[in-house]
């Protein structure tokens, strides 16, 4: 300690000093010219003897402790006040805030106060498992691993399949643009795949966008709608290439009596304030292989925190590799814990205000209902047809409103949205050369030419008869009803 710095010896040679120890100094220094020399040059030696004569017993040989307990008074890290933060947060009123602040305080916690890491945290099981343990149920997955967003989620299943500089990942049209930028974060090009009367990836238009450099097949379902899930499958074996299912807008929806997140090689959702559930930012990423699962967790945390013994060696070729932290906050987890459980409800709900309308639609010439590749899959929180043109669905959607039914059409003159390749901007400087309109003629009709009407979970029976009627009404006002092939009409 004596010569740990000039600043040290500099104090400890002034205690000797008061102390009376010391009292001679070789003649014209200054003060902290004499004890810096003192240390480096050796010349006030008899200083360093008097200190060392003073010199009490270690306390490694029995000695008194230098520092024995502490006296300073510590305060939590995380307490009551973060707590109250998040209530405010929540927004709950004034008064709500005043009584939390009445029934908790500094004394209900732990004196070290919780510790909101997921890992070596003072829960367990920690919130970040409990909401894996619900997503594996849920999504009928071996393993499951949350993550800070839908992004992420889609970034670490690509880096964990090996996706990377120079290859290629198939997207679809529609869908949305994160599916897309995840790949081409990692290096990879995007190849958009038309879609088909789903708005879904037309399986029959994969093949031809295959190349040597195609990695991976990316489906999206898109707005609570499946994909084709079996051709695209059955392509993706047949050219060795991995499928990575981007869930993010229909958790919970099935593809044959399978949770959608399972069929592919994995499954990636976003768990967001943005989707049908999620409180605030979070994801999840689903996967049946063992191997696999180790390799997302390496992604999304290659600080080894999720390893037995984060330092040990490879354990098998492709164990380590260079991941990021994408790690889901307990907080978030917490929120998505309670949202995960509300999902199933959710989706009988949707599903029930779904049929109950669609039950009562009849067909119409100048529409065309968006195809189903499972209908008892499907969520269906929106309802969506394509009008024969324009005018056609401008009249329908203004008269819908003026009805009281929420619905919208983009139209030809539509502004940017990310939600269909071709104003994807953000690609276009580093791939542009796929992200052309014509490139994917039928995304790009459909998408501007869809009318879209929003279903409410919560709408009673008598609601619902209501739209329906109200939608016949309208369609019927400005199409011809198609009549069935026993000659009735179909309403
Ligand atoms: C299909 C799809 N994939 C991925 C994402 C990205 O999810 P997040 O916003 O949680 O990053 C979204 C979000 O809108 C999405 O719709």
């Amino acid at each position: 300690m004596l010569f740990a710095g000039p600043a040290m010896y500099s104090f400890t040679v002034f205690e000797y000093i008061c102390k009376g120890y010391v009292t001679k100094f070789p003649m014209g220094w200054s003060w902290n010219e004499k004890t810096e020399k003192a240390g480096k040059t050796g010349k006030v030696r008899y200083m360093v003897d008097a200190i060392q004569r003073q010199k009490t017993k270690l306390a490694i040989d029995g000695g008194e402790k230098a520092f024995g307990a502490m006296t300073g008074r510590p305060e939590r890290k995380v307490g009551v006040a973060e707590f109250l933060s998040i209530a405010e947060r929540f927004g709950f009123s004034e008064e709500a805030k005043v009584r939390l602040r009445e029934a908790v305080s500094e004394g209900d916690l732990d004196p070290n106060g919780p510790h909101l890491g997921r890992y070596y945290g003072s829960a367990s099981p920690s919130m970040g498992e409990r909401f894996e343990d619900l997503a594996r149920e849920q999504f009928a997955a071996r393993h499951a691993y949350a993550v800070c967003n839908g992004t992420s989620a889609l970034h670490v299943a690509l880096r964990a399949v090996g996706v990377g500089q120079g290859q290629e990942i198939i997207c679809p049209a529609t869908g949305f643009i994160a599916t897309a930028l995840a790949g081409a974060l990692l290096g990879a090009t995007p190849i958009f795949c038309d879609v088909d009367a789903s708005l879904q990836m037309d399986p029959s238009k994969i093949e031809s966008l295959i190349t040597p450099r195609t990695a991976a097949l990316m489906p999206t379902h898109y707005m609570g709608f499946v994909c084709d899930m079996d051709p695209i499958m059955e392509i993706a074996r047949r050219h060795d290439l991995k499928v990575i299912e981007d869930c993010a807008q229909s958790p919970g929806a099935t593809y044959h009596g399978r949770p959608v997140g399972s069929i592919g090689d994995v499954g990636c959702f976003s768990i967001s304030s943005y989707k049908i559930i999620g409180g605030g930012e979070g994801g999840m990423v689903v996967t049946n292989d063992d191997l696999l699962f180790d390799r997302i967790r390496q992604a999304s945390e290659g600080g080894g925190l999720w390893r037995p013994d984060r330092f040990a060696p490879e354990r098998y070729e492709g164990e380590l590799f260079v991941g990021g932290n994408a790690r889901l906050s307990e907080l978030e987890s917490a929120v998505n814990v309670v949202q995960m459980r509300k999902l199933s409800g959710i989706v009988s709900r949707h599903r029930r205000v779904w049929s109950r309308i669609g039950g009562q639609l009849a067909d119409y010439a100048e529409i065309e209902w968006q195809k189903s590749n499972d209908p008892a899959g499907d969520i269906g929180y929106v309802m969506r047809f394509f009008p024969a043109n324009d005018a056609l669905g401008a009249k329908i959607v203004e008269a819908l409103s003026a009805e009281g039914i929420p619905a919208s059409y983009r139209g030809s003159n539509g502004g940017p949205d990310w939600h269909v390749f071709r104003y994807m901007f953000p690609l276009f400087a580093e791939h542009g050369d796929h992200c052309l309109a014509e490139l994917c003629p039928v995304a790009t009709d459909l998408h501007d030419r869809c009318i879209n009407l929003g279903l409410n979970q919560w709408w009673s029976d008598a609601d619902c008869d209501a739209v329906a009627a109200g939608l016949n009404k309208v369609l019927a006002a400005y199409c011809t009803i198609k009549e069935s092939s026993d000659g009735s009409d179909t309403a």
